[in-house]
């Protein structure tokens, strides 16, 4: 017996349109959401096929035949197509994931500490290992503590407007610290005697920059008040520091200075042995014994106790100890200038 025509028709039909909506999908994502309707359970072939148990049992294995063959048909297609998809999405995968192996590679650099911080924490070093302890206080100063309590006229030229950055407004009488010395008076306020301090900080003064000068440095104050000090400490303090930054060769000289805070007051050179271009004496910062007036500020009997004092910038230091040349390196914080004096972290 043969099946009915219009069963035939129907199985062709079913196929082709199968095979239609197969010849139109074009990714694989596409191919798996059609997968139900064109092969699965909801195809029009598996429900024609569904039919087949009803049909007179002559005709069922004809029908059989018929509609296995355009299942196998059909699925031979659907591989074929999926394959295609399948190669095509890894193609498209692996253009996206191209890498360059020729292309230069990017290196990360390495960071490393500002040789201005490795400076004062050496400095920090060389004092607390003789017991003396670490001071600090604000940027943004009290004049008070910036001039009067160390000493300075009214009328000094050093208030001018033309060194100080003063705060707005005036009346307030805030300024950017100068120095750092305003810290021994805040430091002697503060502690109990007898007082060792160090004090590294950031300072201010209306300069220009250039090669040698920044309106924004860095100071080392050194404070020291006790029963019985004398100019001979201060001497032997100096030239202990002088030696741990520039070797055992070096020495200090004191020439006679004037500071308000100090008295007597002395500028502070150095023997430089490793001196670019050969050893010789260098101007290395401002010292002398604590002026009265100053111990008197910070409520000190200066009859009981005595003390000294010292200051140096840290951008000097380290410009004439490691022959740094132009300021501008140390102010544009290039990674390249900084790793030359090593990656400490
Ligand atoms: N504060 C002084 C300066 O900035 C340096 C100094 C400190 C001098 C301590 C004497 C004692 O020039």
């Amino acid at each position: 017996m043969q099946v009915s025509e219009l069963s035939q028709k129907q199985v062709t039909e079913a196929l082709k349109a199968a095979l239609g909506v197969l010849a139109e999908i074009s990714n694989a994502g596409e191919l798996r959401a059609q997968k139900g309707n064109v092969i699965g359970e909801n195809s029009a072939l598996s429900k024609l096929n569904a039919l087949i148990k009803s049909l007179p049992n002559d005709q069922k294995a004809e029908a059989g035949k018929l509609i296995g063959a355009a299942k196998a048909e059909l699925q031979a297609a659907w591989d074929a197509k999926e394959s295609e998809l399948a190669k095509a999405e890894r193609a498209e995968q692996l253009e996206s994931e191209r890498v360059d192996l020729t292309a230069a590679p990017r290196y990360l650099r390495r960071g490393a500490r500002h040789p201005l911080s490795l400076l004062m924490d050496q400095i920090s070093d060389v004092f607390v290992g003789m017991g003396w302890e670490i001071a600090d206080g604000p940027e943004l100063e009290n004049e008070w503590f910036n001039f009067d309590a160390l000493n300075f006229h009214p009328d000094h030229p050093a208030r001018a407007m033309q060194d100080t950055f003063f705060v707005s407004p005036v009346e307030n009488h805030l300024l950017l610290r100068t120095h750092t010395s305003p810290v021994q008076v805040r430091s002697l306020l503060e502690r109990e005697l007898p007082v060792y301090i160090l004090c590294p900080g950031r300072v201010f003064r209306t300069d220009e920059l250039d090669a040698t000068h920044t309106p924004v440095f860095h100071q080392v104050e050194g404070l020291a008040i006790d029963k019985g000090l004398t100019m001979a400490d201060l001497r032997g303090t100096l030239e202990h520091f002088a030696r741990v930054m520039f070797g055992p060769d070096a020495k200090i000289r004191l020439r006679p200075s004037y500071f308000p805070f100090t008295e007597p007051s002395a500028e502070l050179d150095v023997w430089h042995p490793g001196a670019k271009g050969g050893a010789r004496w260098v101007e290395w910062g401002g010292c002398g014994m604590v002026n009265p007036n100053v111990l008197l500020a910070a409520g000190i009997d200066p009859e009981l106790y005595s003390g000294f004092a010292f200051g140096m910038g840290i951008e000097r230091t380290l410009m004439f100890r490691n022959g740094v040349t132009d300021m501008h390196d140390m102010v544009e914080a290039d990674v390249r200038f900084s790793t030359q004096f090593g990656s400490v972290i």
